[in-house]
C-alpha cells in the first residue's frame, strides 16, 4: 500500500500522521532541497510531486528546473529500524540521436527535456532495439510516414522518471516497457495509430505523430500512460536483453490473432528473421506441439533448431512448388496456423508456398512487410480459401493486453531471454548500430542501443 510524504512550503518534509510504516526513520528531512536519511549516506532533490513511499521502498526524483536528477531506492534494515538510501543513478540533460532529414546520418545532440502533462509518463530510457531495416526507414527508402527532424526509435526498456497525476499504479523508478503503438484516444473502434518515433499508419494519424514525435533513441521519452507497462525489477545490465520484448510482441500479436491452440502445428514463414525467429519462440511458449520454421538459409535454420529444441523442424525454402509439400511432410500434413512474417523483398510465391501448407480449416495470419503491385501481388485463390475453409487474417502489431501476457511468460520461464544474442552500442555510436543491424540480421539476434 503506498504511503505519501507531503511537501510543505519551504524546506522540511512533513510526514502525514499515521500513514507510515513503523520502520521509517525519523531522520528523513529535506534541507534546502537535500534528502538526508539515517547516516546521510546520499543526497539529492525532491520534486514538487513529492517523495513516494511504498512498503519498504522509497523513490524520489529531481526538483523541476534542476539539471541533476537522482533516483533513490532504500533497503530496510529490520534490526535497527533504519533505512539506507542508495543512489541508483543520476544523469545529465537529455541526449538523443536526431534524424534531421531522410538520408542524413543520425546526429547526437542535447535536446530540451520533455515536459510531462496529464495522461503521460516520462521514462528514462535504458535500452532500445534497432530494427534490421532501420537504415531503410532513415534513408527514406521505405517511405515511412514520419516527419523529420525527429528522434527515431520504436519501443524501449527504461525506468519511470515522472508520472502524470492520473497514473494509478506506475511509480517513479519502476522498470517499464514503452510500447510504440500509440492509438488515438478519440475513436475506440478505428483509432488512428502511430508507432512512436517510427511511422504513422495513415495521414490521419499525423497529428498524433507530431505530438508524440520523438522515439527511443534518447535518454528520455515522453509516452502516453497507457503505453507504459511495468515489467518488474531487473538488473540494469539485463535491460538490453529485455529489448527482446519488442521482437516477441509483434509475432505474439499474430499468433494471438490466429488463435494458436495448445498442441497446434504452426508454420512460421520468414523464421530466420528477427521477428520470425521470435515468432518461433512465442509459438513454443504458447504450447505449439510443432513449429515448422521456413527460411532460405540452411545455416540460420540449423542454428534456430539447435537453439530452440526438438519441437522445431526446419524447411529450406527453394522457391519451387516442392516447398509446400516438404512443409506438409514435416507437419504430417497438418499445419493448423501459418504466420507469414516475410520481409518486403519476398516474392508472391514465397507467401503462397507457406499458405498452401495449411490444413482444411487452417488459419493464415499475414504480418510481413510484403508490398507488391500487379502480378507480383500474392493472389490467394478464392476457390482454395473457400473449399479449404481457411481463415485469413492480417495483423499489425499487437493488442495492449499482449504486453503483460508476454511479460508474465518471460517471468514464468516460458520464454527465455537467454535465447537471444544481444549486441550493444552506445548512443554516440547510433549510426554504427544501424549499419550493424542491417548487416547482421538473423535469428534471435538483437541490436540494442544502451543509454546507460
Ligand atoms: N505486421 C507487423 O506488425 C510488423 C511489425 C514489425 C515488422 N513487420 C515486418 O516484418 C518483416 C520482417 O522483419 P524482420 O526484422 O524480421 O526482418 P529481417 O530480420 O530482416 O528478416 C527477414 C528475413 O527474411 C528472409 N527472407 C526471405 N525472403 C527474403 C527475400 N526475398 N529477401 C530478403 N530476405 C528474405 C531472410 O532470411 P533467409 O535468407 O534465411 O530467408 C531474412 O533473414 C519486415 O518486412 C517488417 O516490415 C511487421
Amino acid at each position: 500500500m503506498p504511503h505519501q510524504l507531503r511537501k510543505l512550503a519551504g524546506t522540511p518534509f512533513q510526514v502525514m500522521p499515521g500513514t507510515l510504516p513503523q520502520v521509517l526513520p525519523k531522520s528523513i528531512v529535506m534541507t534546502n532541497g537535500a534528502v538526508c536519511a539515517g547516516s546521510n549516506r546520499c543526497s539529492g532533490f525532491i520534486s514538487s510531486t513529492g517523495l513516494r513511499l511504498e512498503a519498504g521502498l522509497i523513490r524520489g526524483w529531481g526538483a523541476e528546473g534542476t539539471r541533476e536528477r537522482t533516483y533513490f531506492r532504500n533497503s530496510r534494515s529490520p534490526s535497527n529500524n533504519s533505512i539506507d538510501l542508495h543512489l541508483t543513478h543520476s544523469e545529465a540533460p537529455m541526449k538523443a540521436a536526431l534524424l534531421n532529414a531522410f538520408g542524413t546520418p543520425l546526429s547526437i545532440e542535447t535536446l530540451p527535456d520533455p515536459v510531462i502533462g496529464t495522461g503521460e509518463v516520462i521514462v528514462d530510457v535504458v535500452a532500445t532495439g534497432v530494427a534490421s531495416y532501420a537504415h531503410g526507414v532513415f534513408s527514406g527508402a521505405r517511405n515511412y510516414l514520419l516527419e523529420p527532424p525527429l528522434v527515431p526509435g520504436a519501443g524501449a526498456i527504461g525506468r519511470v522518471r515522472a508520472v502524470g497525476p492520473d497514473s494509478t499504479r506506475l511509480a517513479v523508478g519502476d522498470w517499464v516497457y514503452c510500447d510504440p503503438t500509440i492509438r488515438a484516444r478519440d475513436n475506440a473502434i478505428n483509432p488512428d495509430t502511430i508507432l512512436q518515433g517510427w511511422t504513422a499508419r495513415n495521414p490521419a494519424a499525423l497529428s498524433l505523430h507530431r505530438f508524440y514525435h520523438h522515439g527511443s533513441f534518447a535518454t528520455q521519452m515522453l509516452v502516453p500512460t497507457e503505453n507504459v507497462t511495468a515489467i518488474g525489477d531487473l538488473e540494469e545490465r539485463d535491460a538490453g536483453k529485455w529489448c527482446a520484448l519488442s521482437q516477441l510482441l509483434v509475432p505474439f500479436g499474430g499468433l494471438l490473432a490466429g488463435e494458436l491452440q495448445p498442441g497446434d502445428s504452426v508454420l512460421v514463414n520468414g523464421a530466420t528473421g528477427g521477428f520470425g525467429s521470435a515468432g518461433v519462440v512465442a509459438a513454443l511458449a504458447m504450447g505449439a506441439a510443432k513449429v515448422v520454421a521456413a527460411g532460405r538459409n540452411q545455416q540460420k535454420l540449423d542454428e534456430l533448431a539447435r537453439r530452440l529444441g526438438p519441437r522445431v523442424s526446419c524447411v529450406r525454402m527453394t522457391g519451387h512448388v516442392d516447398d509446400t509439400r516438404r512443409i506438409c511432410e514435416l507437419a504430417e500434413g497438418e499445419i493448423d496456423l501459418a504466420l507469414d512474417i516475410l520481409p518486403r523483398g519476398a516474392s508472391a510465391s514465397q507467401v503462397l508456398a507457406g499458405a498452401k501448407a495449411l490444413r482444411r480449416g487452417g488459419r493464415l495470419v499475414l504480418m510481413g512487410g510484403v508490398r507488391k503491385t500487379g502480378e507480383d501481388e500474392p493472389a490467394l485463390p478464392y476457390d482454395w480459401l473457400m473449399h479449404n475453409e481457411i481463415t485469413l487474417r492480417g495483423q499489425w502489431m499487437y493488442p495492449r493486453v499482449a504486453i503483460p501476457q508476454m511479460v508474465s511468460m518471460i517471468r514464468a520461464g516460458l520464454v527465455s531471454l537467454t535465447k537471444f544474442n544481444v549486441t550493444e552500442f552506445a548512443l554516440d555510436d547510433a549510426n554504427e548500430a544501424v549499419a550493424f543491424a542491417a548487416d547482421n540480421a538473423g535469428p534471435l539476434s538483437l541490436v540494442v542501443i544502451k543509454l546507460r
